[in-house]
């Protein structure tokens, strides 16, 4: 390709090739020096001056993850069908199971067929209908006035969801001796 501004380079003619010189054009030259300038303001920021690294910012994100779980304060809960997805981990059962058996036994009968509190593994809920967002949230706020303790503070949110979701596995499963249905049937 050639333009006015071409010109013959003088002296450079090999066997009848002549040399031209065909200056790069200013818009391809301002974005090659552009990157090089940026490459430096880049290098500068994260090497040397404020910028994260990707490490780093792992590292407060993993932070952040970590302090969500342990807290014991209220948090943004998720929605029923990433806790529905959650409730399957076999893991957070056997924890679950755990917590269950130490400090709802008690109330709610080992098997969760009920005594001071309703039988849990029924069709019948006081609160809510009985799917996880219920029962998280009457795990957290308790029913102080009818003598089911609020637990949030006490339990981490991650043992809410882990009782819960034991709860949750525990629908249906008919336990001898059951305590009578209290609340609303739920179809
Ligand atoms: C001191 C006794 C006691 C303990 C301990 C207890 N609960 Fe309860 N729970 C109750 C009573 C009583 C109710 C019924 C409240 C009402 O009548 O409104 C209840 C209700 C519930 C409900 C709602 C049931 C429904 O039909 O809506 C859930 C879910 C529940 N408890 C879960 C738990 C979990 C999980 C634990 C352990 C972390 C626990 N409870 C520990 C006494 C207790």
């Amino acid at each position: 390709m050639s333009n006015e501004t071409d010109k013959e380079i003088a002296g450079h003619d090999y066997d009848g090739i002549k040399e031209y010189d065909n200056p790069l054009p200013g818009w391809w030259l301002m974005t090659f020096y552009g990157t090089i300038i940026f490459a430096f303001i880049y290098v500068i920021h994260y090497e040397s001056g404020s910028g994260n690294t990707l490490k780093k910012d792992l590292e407060i994100a993993m932070a952040q993850i970590e302090s969500v779980k342990t807290s014991t304060g209220p948090k943004v809960l998720d929605s029923e069908d990433v806790l529905l997805e959650k409730a399957k981990d076999p893991k957070l059962l056997v924890v679950g199971a755990e917590n269950y058996q130490s400090k709802c036994a008690s109330c709610h009968g080992a098997e969760l067929q009920g005594m001071i509190g309703p039988n849990l593994t029924d069709d019948f809920w006081i609160h809510g209908k009985g799917n996880m967002t219920d029962i998280i949230t009457t795990v957290r706020t308790g029913v102080p006035e009818k003598g089911m303790p609020p637990w949030e503070g006490i339990l981490k949110n991650e043992e809410v969801l882990a009782v819960a979701s034991f709860i949750h596995s525990k629908h249906g499963s008919k336990p001898a001796n059951p305590k009578e249905p209290q609340g609303q049937k739920v179809e």
